[in-house]
């Protein structure tokens, strides 16, 4: 601490150890999660589910076998819808904000959010602020959530039609990526994490990258273990992101982990949320890694090579609203969002990244007309 006569200047240090469970089924006796309860020992829980999880039969049995079993359930499960619409207003917030209320949870009880990333970022919002912040665990439900988002610490819902204008920074008590909710997944959904996975792939480890090129076709056919092996390395080099560093919080202009996704954003502004997010950022490394072959850092090769990757498993690559000629603005938005100096990551090489400070649209209009 330092202090002056009219000044002190006092650090503190939170300590925090952001958990990531990985099974196949987390509600066995004496599981990951029952040990995880063992450790918080909540009062109460709430039990919170995306509506897309319903068609997953298996794990609801298992998981209402769980609630019979397990002292200070409330009530039902609480049924959300997913999807954006979860984000778009604030109707999940506010159901799960009446649930707590109704349910006299207090910061001693615990919600268990089952869902893909909107969901959990709407009830992780609502968990954040109700009381000044419940514990939650996140059980995420789609292969984007299991391997980018849910083992993430943000929360929030959009505003004034802008992507996660409300939100908080707010680590979840524990994370669980449970293989088996991704079972019930449709052919969009099922391939949307590897998008993500791809991006981490491309900035922070070529192995990874490699693996998917070389189980494309697992995992275009659904080979669950393809996928978790994935998965789980995305997750991993996620959460190392958060907790080595040094910005868990994005404080700084930086943001690695948003490659490709000042396009991705605006392209799901545009098309009110019908495109996935996984599949918004396909298209969004697609043109970034097409603008740093414009600019001159990296081998039209390689650009190819991530390019055809993305195409063999099935995503997008270009869309009729690139043309549209509010897309351009999204560099701006995106600027706005972080805050300060535009930063954009460009890449010279697979896990060889580098930052601009301003991208201009002309050179973004050229790579559109090239991907069509
Ligand atoms: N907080 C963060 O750090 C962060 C990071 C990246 C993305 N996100 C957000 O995550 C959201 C996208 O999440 P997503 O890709 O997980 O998709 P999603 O949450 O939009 O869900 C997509 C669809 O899948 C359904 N679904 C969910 N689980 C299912 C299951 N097991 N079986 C069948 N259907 C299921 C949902 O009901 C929904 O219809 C976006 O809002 C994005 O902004 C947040
Ligand atoms: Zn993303």
């Amino acid at each position: 601490m330092t202090c002056s006569n009219n000044s002190i200047d006092a650090p503190f240090t939170i300590k925090w150890t952001h958990k990531l469970r990985l099974t196949n089924s987390s509600f066995t006796e004496g599981g990951v999660l029952d040990s995880l309860l063992a450790t918080l020992q909540p009062l109460k829980i709430l039990v919170v589910v995306d509506d897309g999880v319903t068609s997953n039969q298996p794990f609801l049995n298992s998981l209402h076998k769980w609630c019979e079993r397990t002292g200070a359930i409330c009530d039902e499960p609480l049924i959300v819808i997913g999807g954006e619409a979860a984000k778009n207003d604030f109707n999940v917030v506010n159901s799960v904000l009446e649930a707590i209320n109704h349910n006299n949870l207090c910061r001693k009880s615990c919600i268990i959010v089952i869902g893909g990333g909107a969901v959990l970022d709407a009830v992780g919002f609502a968990a954040s602020t109700a009381h000044r912040g419940l514990p939650i665990i996140r059980m995420p439900s789609t292969s984007l959530s299991q391997g980018d988002s849910g083992v993430g610490v943000k929360n929030g819902v959009n505003y004034f039609g802008k992507k996660n204008f409300v939100g908080v920074f707010d680590p979840p008590y524990a994370v669980i990526n449970d293989s088996s909710l991704l079972q019930s997944l449709d052919k969009t959904q099922w391939r949307s994490g590897l998008s993500e996975a791809i991006k981490v792939a491309l900035i922070k480890d070529e192995s990874l990258f490699e693996q998917i090129e070389a189980n494309s076709k697992l995992l275009l056919g659904r080979d669950i273990n393809a996928m978790v092996s994935v998965l789980q390395q995305s997750a991993k080099l996620h959460l190392r992101h958060i907790t080595d560093g040094g910005d868990p919080f994005e404080r700084l202009d930086a943001r690695p982990l948003d490659f490709g996704h000042w396009a991705a954003h605006k392209l799901e502004q545009l098309t009110n949320y019908t495109i996935s997010h996984g599949d918004a950022v396909a298209i969004g490394l697609s043109i970034d890694v097409a603008c740093s072959v414009r600019l001159g850092f990296l081998d039209n090769s390689v650009a190819m090579r991530i390019v055809s990757l993305l195409d063999s498993l099935g995503f997008p690559t270009n869309h009729s609203e690139l043309t549209n000629t509010e897309f351009l603005t999204g560099i701006e938005e995106f600027r706005q969002h972080l805050g300060g100096q535009l930063t954009l990551l460009m890449l010279k090489g697979i896990e060889e990244p580098t930052e601009i400070h301003r991208l201009d649209h002309e050179v973004v209009r050229q790579v559109i007309n090239e991907l069509r």
